[in-house]
Protein backbone atom coordinates (compact mmCIF):
# COMPACT_ATOMS: atom_id res chain seq x y z
CA UNK A 1 0.00 0.00 0.00
CA UNK A 2 1.58 3.44 -0.92
CA UNK A 3 1.43 6.00 1.97
CA UNK A 4 2.08 9.66 0.97
CA UNK A 5 5.20 10.85 3.29
CA UNK A 6 3.70 14.22 3.55
CA UNK A 7 4.55 16.64 6.14
CA UNK A 8 1.41 17.47 9.02
CA UNK A 9 1.75 19.15 11.71
CA UNK A 10 -0.02 15.73 13.72
CA UNK A 11 2.52 16.66 16.90
CA UNK A 12 0.95 19.73 17.45
CA UNK A 13 -2.82 18.66 16.83
CA UNK A 14 -2.39 15.73 19.30
CA UNK A 15 -1.26 18.20 22.02
CA UNK A 16 -3.56 20.40 20.95
CA UNK A 17 -7.18 20.61 22.48
CA UNK A 18 -8.96 22.14 19.30
CA UNK A 19 -7.05 20.36 16.58
CA UNK A 20 -9.29 17.37 15.84
CA UNK A 21 -8.73 16.34 12.25
CA UNK A 22 -4.84 16.08 12.44
CA UNK A 23 -4.68 14.38 16.03
CA UNK A 24 -4.03 10.64 15.16
CA UNK A 25 -3.25 11.29 11.56
CA UNK A 26 0.07 10.15 12.33
CA UNK A 27 -0.80 7.17 13.86
CA UNK A 28 0.18 4.44 11.72
CA UNK A 29 -2.59 2.19 12.59
CA UNK A 30 -5.24 4.90 12.85
CA UNK A 31 -6.56 4.09 9.46
CA UNK A 32 -7.76 0.39 11.31
CA UNK A 33 -11.10 0.01 13.55
CA UNK A 34 -9.82 -1.53 16.30
CA UNK A 35 -7.56 1.76 17.19
CA UNK A 36 -9.66 4.61 15.54
CA UNK A 37 -12.51 3.31 18.10
CA UNK A 38 -9.88 3.04 20.93
CA UNK A 39 -9.45 6.98 20.01
CA UNK A 40 -12.90 7.62 20.33
CA UNK A 41 -14.07 6.77 16.77
CA UNK A 42 -17.55 6.01 16.38
CA UNK A 43 -18.64 7.57 19.26
CA UNK A 44 -20.58 10.53 17.26
CA UNK A 45 -22.33 8.23 15.09
CA UNK A 46 -23.76 6.13 17.97
CA UNK A 47 -24.76 9.36 20.23
CA UNK A 48 -26.76 10.19 16.75
CA UNK A 49 -28.32 6.93 16.26
CA UNK A 50 -29.11 6.58 20.20
CA UNK A 51 -31.00 9.99 21.07
CA UNK A 52 -30.69 12.59 17.67
CA UNK A 53 -33.19 13.59 14.99
CA UNK A 54 -32.28 14.49 12.11
CA UNK A 55 -33.43 18.12 12.48
CA UNK A 56 -31.12 18.38 15.84
CA UNK A 57 -28.23 17.16 13.81
CA UNK A 58 -28.77 19.54 10.77
CA UNK A 59 -28.80 22.34 13.89
CA UNK A 60 -25.76 21.10 15.76
CA UNK A 61 -24.04 21.60 12.21
CA UNK A 62 -25.49 24.75 11.43
CA UNK A 63 -24.41 26.42 14.89
CA UNK A 64 -21.26 25.04 14.33
CA UNK A 65 -21.00 27.32 11.22
CA UNK A 66 -18.98 24.65 9.76
CA UNK A 67 -18.69 25.88 5.72
CA UNK A 68 -18.08 23.43 2.58
CA UNK A 69 -14.28 22.69 2.54
CA UNK A 70 -14.34 21.90 -1.42
CA UNK A 71 -13.52 25.32 -2.41
CA UNK A 72 -17.19 27.15 -2.54
CA UNK A 73 -17.52 27.55 1.40
CA UNK A 74 -20.96 27.32 1.13
CA UNK A 75 -22.52 26.37 4.77
CA UNK A 76 -22.85 22.78 5.43
CA UNK A 77 -26.21 22.87 7.64
CA UNK A 78 -27.68 25.05 5.22
CA UNK A 79 -27.13 23.03 2.03
CA UNK A 80 -28.54 19.81 3.98
CA UNK A 81 -31.61 21.98 4.83
CA UNK A 82 -32.64 22.76 1.02
CA UNK A 83 -33.45 18.61 0.46
CA UNK A 84 -37.40 18.48 0.67
CA UNK A 85 -38.55 16.54 3.90
CA UNK A 86 -41.53 16.44 1.61
CA UNK A 87 -40.01 14.14 -1.16
CA UNK A 88 -40.95 10.39 -1.72
CA UNK A 89 -37.57 9.98 -3.59
CA UNK A 90 -34.36 8.51 -1.95
CA UNK A 91 -32.11 10.99 -0.82
CA UNK A 92 -28.30 10.30 -1.75
CA UNK A 93 -25.24 11.65 -0.10
CA UNK A 94 -22.20 11.74 -1.78
CA UNK A 95 -18.79 12.51 -0.70
CA UNK A 96 -16.66 14.59 -2.98
CA UNK A 97 -13.01 12.70 -3.20
CA UNK A 98 -12.14 14.02 -6.55
CA UNK A 99 -9.38 16.17 -5.41
CA UNK A 100 -7.78 17.15 -8.50
CA UNK A 101 -7.26 20.92 -8.16
CA UNK A 102 -3.36 21.38 -8.71
CA UNK A 103 -2.23 21.77 -4.86
CA UNK A 104 -4.64 20.11 -3.26
CA UNK A 105 -4.15 17.36 -1.64
CA UNK A 106 -5.56 17.07 1.61
CA UNK A 107 -8.29 14.86 1.20
CA UNK A 108 -5.89 12.14 0.41
CA UNK A 109 -4.71 12.07 3.21
CA UNK A 110 -7.84 11.94 5.53
CA UNK A 111 -8.42 9.03 3.38
CA UNK A 112 -5.53 6.97 3.74
CA UNK A 113 -4.84 7.56 7.15
CA UNK A 114 -8.31 8.33 8.40
CA UNK A 115 -10.33 6.54 6.31
CA UNK A 116 -12.92 6.10 9.12
CA UNK A 117 -13.24 9.49 10.32
CA UNK A 118 -14.29 10.48 6.71
CA UNK A 119 -17.24 7.24 6.99
CA UNK A 120 -18.17 8.80 10.59
CA UNK A 121 -19.04 11.86 8.69
CA UNK A 122 -20.76 10.60 5.91
CA UNK A 123 -23.27 8.49 7.89
CA UNK A 124 -23.89 11.22 9.96
CA UNK A 125 -24.87 13.75 7.47
CA UNK A 126 -26.51 10.49 5.59
CA UNK A 127 -29.01 10.09 8.37
CA UNK A 128 -29.26 14.33 8.87
CA UNK A 129 -30.87 14.21 5.47
CA UNK A 130 -32.72 10.80 5.74
CA UNK A 131 -30.61 9.24 3.02
CA UNK A 132 -29.98 5.12 3.22
CA UNK A 133 -27.21 5.08 0.15
CA UNK A 134 -24.10 7.24 0.05
CA UNK A 135 -21.29 7.22 -2.58
CA UNK A 136 -17.63 8.44 -1.88
CA UNK A 137 -16.20 9.51 -5.20
CA UNK A 138 -13.04 8.66 -5.53
CA UNK A 139 -10.32 10.81 -7.67
CA UNK A 140 -9.27 7.80 -10.34
CA UNK A 141 -6.07 7.95 -10.13
CA UNK A 142 -5.98 7.34 -6.11
CA UNK A 143 -6.38 4.01 -5.74
CA UNK A 144 -4.25 3.57 -2.99
CA UNK A 145 -7.30 5.48 -1.16
CA UNK A 146 -9.62 3.87 -2.99
CA UNK A 147 -8.31 0.59 -1.35
CA UNK A 148 -8.35 1.66 2.08
CA UNK A 149 -11.84 3.27 1.64
CA UNK A 150 -12.64 -0.14 0.73
CA UNK A 151 -11.21 -2.17 3.43
CA UNK A 152 -12.11 0.60 6.06
CA UNK A 153 -15.36 0.22 4.55
CA UNK A 154 -15.58 -3.83 4.95
CA UNK A 155 -14.57 -2.98 8.67
CA UNK A 156 -17.58 -0.97 8.96
CA UNK A 157 -20.17 -2.88 7.99
CA UNK A 158 -18.43 -6.12 10.08
CA UNK A 159 -18.41 -3.97 12.86
CA UNK A 160 -22.07 -2.84 12.41
CA UNK A 161 -21.69 0.53 11.71
CA UNK A 162 -22.90 0.23 8.37
CA UNK A 163 -25.74 -2.02 6.69
CA UNK A 164 -29.19 -3.02 8.09
CA UNK A 165 -30.71 -1.96 11.40
CA UNK A 166 -27.36 -0.46 12.81
CA UNK A 167 -26.44 -0.86 16.41
CA UNK A 168 -30.32 -1.68 16.66
CA UNK A 169 -31.67 1.73 15.14
CA UNK A 170 -33.89 0.51 13.21
CA UNK A 171 -31.77 2.81 10.62
CA UNK A 172 -30.54 1.15 7.67
CA UNK A 173 -27.32 2.98 5.70
CA UNK A 174 -25.42 1.26 2.66
CA UNK A 175 -22.32 2.74 0.94
CA UNK A 176 -20.81 2.41 -2.66
CA UNK A 177 -16.71 3.41 -2.72
CA UNK A 178 -17.09 4.86 -6.82
CA UNK A 179 -13.89 5.78 -8.66
CA UNK A 180 -13.36 8.83 -10.20
CA UNK A 181 -13.59 8.95 -14.25
CA UNK A 182 -10.04 10.90 -14.32
CA UNK A 183 -10.96 14.33 -14.99
CA UNK A 184 -10.62 17.51 -12.78
CA UNK A 185 -14.38 18.37 -14.03
CA UNK A 186 -15.65 15.14 -12.42
CA UNK A 187 -15.33 17.23 -9.41
CA UNK A 188 -17.52 20.06 -9.96
CA UNK A 189 -20.50 18.18 -8.01
CA UNK A 190 -23.07 18.37 -11.21
CA UNK A 191 -20.41 16.43 -13.17
CA UNK A 192 -19.97 14.14 -10.62
CA UNK A 193 -23.30 13.07 -10.48
CA UNK A 194 -23.15 12.72 -14.02
CA UNK A 195 -20.21 10.38 -14.21
CA UNK A 196 -21.37 8.40 -10.93
CA UNK A 197 -24.62 8.04 -13.68
CA UNK A 198 -22.36 6.43 -16.45
CA UNK A 199 -22.67 9.71 -18.25
CA UNK A 200 -19.71 11.39 -19.61
CA UNK A 201 -18.37 14.13 -16.80
CA UNK A 202 -19.93 17.26 -18.01
CA UNK A 203 -21.43 19.56 -16.06
CA UNK A 204 -25.09 20.70 -15.79
CA UNK A 205 -27.31 23.57 -16.01
CA UNK A 206 -28.60 25.00 -12.46
CA UNK A 207 -31.65 25.17 -11.49
CA UNK A 208 -32.59 22.59 -10.18
CA UNK A 209 -29.71 22.07 -7.62
CA UNK A 210 -28.67 19.00 -6.36
CA UNK A 211 -30.72 19.20 -3.58
CA UNK A 212 -33.59 19.15 -5.25
CA UNK A 213 -32.69 17.01 -7.95
CA UNK A 214 -29.69 15.33 -8.41
CA UNK A 215 -28.28 11.53 -8.69
CA UNK A 216 -30.99 9.89 -10.95
CA UNK A 217 -33.23 13.01 -10.59
CA UNK A 218 -33.65 12.89 -6.65
CA UNK A 219 -32.11 14.86 -3.97
CA UNK A 220 -28.88 15.01 -3.59
CA UNK A 221 -25.97 16.55 -1.09
CA UNK A 222 -22.45 16.61 -2.53
CA UNK A 223 -19.88 17.67 0.37
CA UNK A 224 -16.11 17.29 0.49
CA UNK A 225 -14.05 15.06 2.49
CA UNK A 226 -13.07 17.07 4.97
CA UNK A 227 -16.37 18.97 5.59
CA UNK A 228 -17.90 15.19 6.36
CA UNK A 229 -14.54 14.52 8.50
CA UNK A 230 -15.12 17.48 10.41
CA UNK A 231 -18.91 16.22 11.47
CA UNK A 232 -18.19 13.58 14.41
CA UNK A 233 -16.01 16.38 15.97
CA UNK A 234 -18.88 18.71 16.15
CA UNK A 235 -21.59 16.15 17.30
CA UNK A 236 -19.00 14.96 20.07
CA UNK A 237 -17.97 18.04 21.31
CA UNK A 238 -20.98 20.76 19.98
CA UNK A 239 -21.44 23.23 17.47
CA UNK A 240 -20.79 26.08 19.90
CA UNK A 241 -17.15 24.46 20.95
CA UNK A 242 -16.69 23.91 16.68
CA UNK A 243 -18.03 27.70 16.21
CA UNK A 244 -15.74 28.91 19.22
CA UNK A 245 -12.37 28.60 16.88
CA UNK A 246 -11.71 30.13 14.03
CA UNK A 247 -13.23 34.17 12.78
CA UNK A 248 -16.46 36.02 13.75
CA UNK A 249 -17.54 34.43 9.97
CA UNK A 250 -14.99 31.77 9.25
CA UNK A 251 -15.05 28.84 12.14
CA UNK A 252 -13.62 25.90 12.75
CA UNK A 253 -10.21 24.71 11.78
CA UNK A 254 -9.04 23.95 8.28
CA UNK A 255 -6.76 21.69 6.28
CA UNK A 256 -3.94 23.68 4.18
CA UNK A 257 -2.35 21.98 1.64
CA UNK A 258 1.45 23.70 1.53
CA UNK A 259 3.43 23.50 -1.75
CA UNK A 260 6.07 25.46 -4.19
CA UNK A 261 9.49 26.80 -2.94
CA UNK A 262 9.46 26.04 0.73
CA UNK A 263 11.43 24.05 2.60
CA UNK A 264 8.82 22.05 4.82
CA UNK A 265 5.62 21.62 1.99
CA UNK A 266 3.14 19.41 3.61
CA UNK A 267 -0.48 19.32 5.33
CA UNK A 268 -1.29 21.91 7.90
CA UNK A 269 -4.21 21.80 10.18
CA UNK A 270 -4.98 25.25 11.51
CA UNK A 271 -7.57 27.65 13.11
CA UNK A 272 -9.50 29.68 10.30
CA UNK A 273 -7.61 32.93 10.62
CA UNK A 274 -4.62 31.67 11.11
CA UNK A 275 -1.80 34.40 9.65
CA UNK A 276 -0.78 32.89 5.53
CA UNK A 277 3.04 34.42 6.81
CA UNK A 278 3.64 32.83 9.64
CA UNK A 279 2.78 29.19 7.73
CA UNK A 280 4.85 30.12 4.83
CA UNK A 281 7.90 30.96 7.33
CA UNK A 282 7.61 29.73 10.85
CA UNK A 283 10.21 26.81 11.11
CA UNK A 284 7.09 24.58 12.45
CA UNK A 285 4.96 24.72 9.23
CA UNK A 286 6.74 26.33 6.37
CA UNK A 287 9.90 26.77 7.15
CA UNK A 288 10.46 29.28 4.95
CA UNK A 289 11.65 30.03 1.35
CA UNK A 290 13.17 27.01 0.05
CA UNK A 291 17.01 27.82 -0.75
CA UNK A 292 16.56 30.86 1.01
CA UNK A 293 15.31 32.71 -1.94
CA UNK A 294 12.78 35.82 -2.03
CA UNK A 295 9.24 34.68 -2.44
CA UNK A 296 7.55 36.21 -5.95
CA UNK A 297 3.95 35.30 -5.38
CA UNK A 298 1.45 33.01 -3.38
CA UNK A 299 -1.60 31.34 -5.26
CA UNK A 300 -3.52 30.69 -1.19
CA UNK A 301 -6.76 28.28 -2.48
CA UNK A 302 -5.90 26.48 -5.02
CA UNK A 303 -4.70 27.00 -8.75
CA UNK A 304 -7.77 28.85 -9.83
CA UNK A 305 -7.70 31.92 -7.42
CA UNK A 306 -5.53 35.46 -7.57
CA UNK A 307 -1.66 35.28 -6.82
CA UNK A 308 -0.91 37.52 -3.56
CA UNK A 309 2.12 39.43 -3.54
CA UNK A 310 4.29 39.32 -0.74
CA UNK A 311 3.54 42.79 0.14
CA UNK A 312 -0.70 41.06 1.38
CA UNK A 313 0.28 38.01 2.79
CA UNK A 314 0.19 38.92 6.44
CA UNK A 315 -3.09 38.16 6.20
CA UNK A 316 -5.66 35.57 7.84
CA UNK A 317 -6.45 32.30 6.36
CA UNK A 318 -10.18 32.90 6.31
CA UNK A 319 -13.08 33.70 3.96
CA UNK A 320 -13.35 37.18 4.52
CA UNK A 321 -9.52 38.33 5.13
CA UNK A 322 -9.10 37.24 1.77
CA UNK A 323 -11.11 38.85 0.20
CA UNK A 324 -10.22 41.73 1.55
CA UNK A 325 -6.78 41.61 -0.09
CA UNK A 326 -8.52 39.97 -3.44
CA UNK A 327 -8.09 36.75 -3.82
CA UNK A 328 -10.16 33.32 -1.99
CA UNK A 329 -9.69 30.58 0.09
CA UNK A 330 -10.54 28.30 -2.34
CA UNK A 331 -9.91 24.62 -1.50
CA UNK A 332 -6.97 25.99 0.88
CA UNK A 333 -4.00 24.74 -1.54
CA UNK A 334 -1.30 27.33 -0.86
CA UNK A 335 1.41 27.42 -3.57
CA UNK A 336 4.62 29.48 -2.86
CA UNK A 337 6.74 30.51 -6.08
CA UNK A 338 10.16 32.27 -5.82
CA UNK A 339 11.88 34.68 -7.49
CA UNK A 340 13.34 32.45 -10.06
CA UNK A 341 9.84 31.58 -11.63
CA UNK A 342 8.82 33.30 -14.72
CA UNK A 343 5.40 34.20 -14.31
CA UNK A 344 4.37 33.73 -18.07
CA UNK A 345 6.04 30.18 -17.49
CA UNK A 346 3.68 29.65 -14.19
CA UNK A 347 0.48 30.41 -16.11
CA UNK A 348 1.47 28.48 -19.18
CA UNK A 349 1.32 25.83 -16.62
CA UNK A 350 -1.99 26.68 -15.36
CA UNK A 351 -3.95 27.36 -18.86
CA UNK A 352 -2.44 24.35 -19.82
CA UNK A 353 -4.10 22.14 -17.26
CA UNK A 354 -7.35 24.51 -17.32
CA UNK A 355 -7.93 24.15 -21.35
CA UNK A 356 -7.20 20.45 -21.05
CA UNK A 357 -9.57 20.02 -18.27
CA UNK A 358 -12.80 22.27 -19.84
CA UNK A 359 -15.52 19.71 -20.41
CA UNK A 360 -16.41 21.35 -23.76
CA UNK A 361 -20.09 21.87 -23.22
CA UNK A 362 -20.10 26.00 -23.15
CA UNK A 363 -18.55 28.23 -25.86
CA UNK A 364 -16.51 30.78 -23.76
CA UNK A 365 -14.84 28.20 -22.01
CA UNK A 366 -14.31 25.47 -24.89
CA UNK A 367 -12.92 28.36 -27.17
CA UNK A 368 -11.36 30.79 -24.71
CA UNK A 369 -9.45 28.57 -22.73
CA UNK A 370 -8.09 27.48 -26.22
CA UNK A 371 -7.36 30.67 -27.61
CA UNK A 372 -5.56 32.00 -23.96
CA UNK A 373 -2.97 29.05 -24.22
CA UNK A 374 -2.12 29.81 -27.90
CA UNK A 375 -1.46 33.04 -26.98
CA UNK A 376 0.23 32.75 -23.57
CA UNK A 377 2.18 30.00 -25.44
CA UNK A 378 3.56 31.96 -27.75
CA UNK A 379 4.47 34.66 -25.56
CA UNK A 380 5.98 32.22 -23.09
CA UNK A 381 8.06 30.95 -26.55
CA UNK A 382 9.28 34.42 -27.35
CA UNK A 383 6.96 35.34 -30.44
CA UNK A 384 4.57 37.68 -28.57
CA UNK A 385 3.23 40.37 -30.30
CA UNK A 386 2.30 43.40 -29.48
CA UNK A 387 -1.37 43.94 -28.34
CA UNK A 388 -1.41 40.09 -26.72
CA UNK A 389 -1.59 41.12 -23.39
CA UNK A 390 -4.62 43.02 -24.38
CA UNK A 391 -6.23 39.85 -26.07
CA UNK A 392 -5.53 37.75 -23.32
CA UNK A 393 -7.81 40.13 -20.96
CA UNK A 394 -10.47 40.47 -23.48
CA UNK A 395 -10.80 36.72 -23.58
CA UNK A 396 -10.68 36.97 -19.97
CA UNK A 397 -13.36 39.25 -20.11
CA UNK A 398 -15.12 37.13 -21.68
CA UNK A 399 -15.16 33.88 -20.13
CA UNK A 400 -15.51 35.20 -16.34
CA UNK A 401 -19.02 34.75 -15.78
CA UNK A 402 -20.23 34.10 -18.73
CA UNK A 403 -19.82 29.86 -17.87
CA UNK A 404 -22.32 26.66 -16.52
CA UNK A 405 -19.43 26.33 -14.46
CA UNK A 406 -17.32 28.08 -12.28
CA UNK A 407 -14.15 26.33 -14.55
CA UNK A 408 -14.18 29.42 -16.66
CA UNK A 409 -13.96 31.63 -13.73
CA UNK A 410 -11.25 29.36 -12.43
CA UNK A 411 -8.86 29.82 -15.50
CA UNK A 412 -9.04 33.17 -15.97
CA UNK A 413 -8.59 34.58 -12.11
CA UNK A 414 -5.16 33.39 -11.96
CA UNK A 415 -4.62 35.03 -15.29
CA UNK A 416 -5.97 38.22 -14.67
CA UNK A 417 -4.21 38.63 -11.45
CA UNK A 418 -0.81 37.28 -13.13
CA UNK A 419 -0.86 40.02 -15.53
CA UNK A 420 -1.93 43.07 -12.98
CA UNK A 421 0.97 42.22 -10.59
CA UNK A 422 3.80 41.21 -13.03
CA UNK A 423 2.35 43.55 -16.45
CA UNK A 424 5.55 44.82 -16.82
CA UNK A 425 7.19 40.86 -16.90
CA UNK A 426 4.89 40.12 -19.53
CA UNK A 427 5.52 43.31 -21.55
CA UNK A 428 9.40 42.68 -21.43
CA UNK A 429 8.79 38.85 -22.15
CA UNK A 430 6.64 40.38 -25.99
CA UNK A 431 9.38 42.85 -26.48
CA UNK A 432 12.82 41.27 -25.44
CA UNK A 433 11.24 37.79 -26.46
CA UNK A 434 12.99 36.62 -23.90
CA UNK A 435 11.85 36.64 -19.71
CA UNK A 436 13.54 38.97 -17.24
CA UNK A 437 14.03 36.33 -14.63
CA UNK A 438 15.41 32.38 -14.85
CA UNK A 439 12.90 30.64 -17.10
CA UNK A 440 14.56 26.73 -16.11
CA UNK A 441 13.35 26.30 -12.96
CA UNK A 442 10.79 23.39 -12.29
CA UNK A 443 8.56 23.64 -9.09
CA UNK A 444 10.15 20.72 -6.95
C1 LIG B 1 -13.97 22.37 -11.78
C2 LIG B 1 -14.35 22.10 -10.36
C3 LIG B 1 -13.72 21.07 -9.66
C4 LIG B 1 -14.08 20.80 -8.36
N1 LIG B 1 -13.42 19.80 -7.71
C5 LIG B 1 -13.77 19.51 -6.42
C6 LIG B 1 -13.12 18.44 -5.73
O1 LIG B 1 -12.24 17.77 -6.24
N2 LIG B 1 -13.53 18.19 -4.45
C7 LIG B 1 -14.52 18.93 -3.84
O2 LIG B 1 -14.88 18.64 -2.70
N3 LIG B 1 -15.13 19.94 -4.48
C8 LIG B 1 -14.79 20.24 -5.75
N4 LIG B 1 -15.45 21.24 -6.40
C9 LIG B 1 -16.55 21.92 -5.70
C10 LIG B 1 -17.84 21.09 -5.83
O3 LIG B 1 -18.51 21.47 -7.01
C11 LIG B 1 -18.78 21.32 -4.63
O4 LIG B 1 -18.96 22.69 -4.44
C12 LIG B 1 -18.27 20.70 -3.34
O5 LIG B 1 -17.97 19.34 -3.49
C13 LIG B 1 -19.33 20.84 -2.27
O6 LIG B 1 -18.86 20.35 -1.04
P1 LIG B 1 -18.70 21.30 0.22
O7 LIG B 1 -19.99 22.08 0.35
O8 LIG B 1 -18.49 20.38 1.36
O9 LIG B 1 -17.53 22.18 -0.05
C14 LIG B 1 -15.09 21.56 -7.72
C15 LIG B 1 -15.71 22.60 -8.42
C16 LIG B 1 -15.33 22.87 -9.72
C17 LIG B 1 -16.02 23.97 -10.44
S1 LIG C 1 -17.21 26.25 -17.76
FE1 LIG C 1 -15.91 24.81 -18.90
S2 LIG C 1 -15.89 22.99 -17.63
FE2 LIG C 1 -17.64 24.22 -16.92
S3 LIG C 1 -19.40 23.53 -18.13
FE3 LIG C 1 -18.48 25.18 -19.30
S4 LIG C 1 -17.06 24.13 -20.72
FE4 LIG C 1 -17.54 22.70 -19.10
Amino acid sequence: MFYSPVITNAAEAAGHKDLHLFKYIEDPQQHKIETYEAHGGYKAWKKVLKGMSADQVIEEVKKSGLRGRGGAGFPTGMKWGFVPKASTKPRYLCCNADESEPGTCKDRVLMERDPHGVIEGMAISAYAIDCHLMFIYIRGEFDHCRERMEQAMDEAYARGHLGKNINGSGYDLEMIVHTGGGAYICGEETALLNSIEGERGMSRMRPPFPAIEGLYACPTIVNNVESLASVPHIINRGGDWYASLGTEKSKGTKIFSLSGHVKRPGNYEVEMGFNLKKLIFDPEYGGGMLDDKKLKGVIPGGASTPFLTPDMIDVGLDYEALQTVGSMLGSGAIIVINEDACIVWVIKKLIHFFRHESCGKCTPCREGTGWLEKIINRIELGQGQPGDIEKIEDVCGNILGRTICPLGDAAVMPIQSAIKQWRDEWLYHIEHKKCMVKTNFEFK
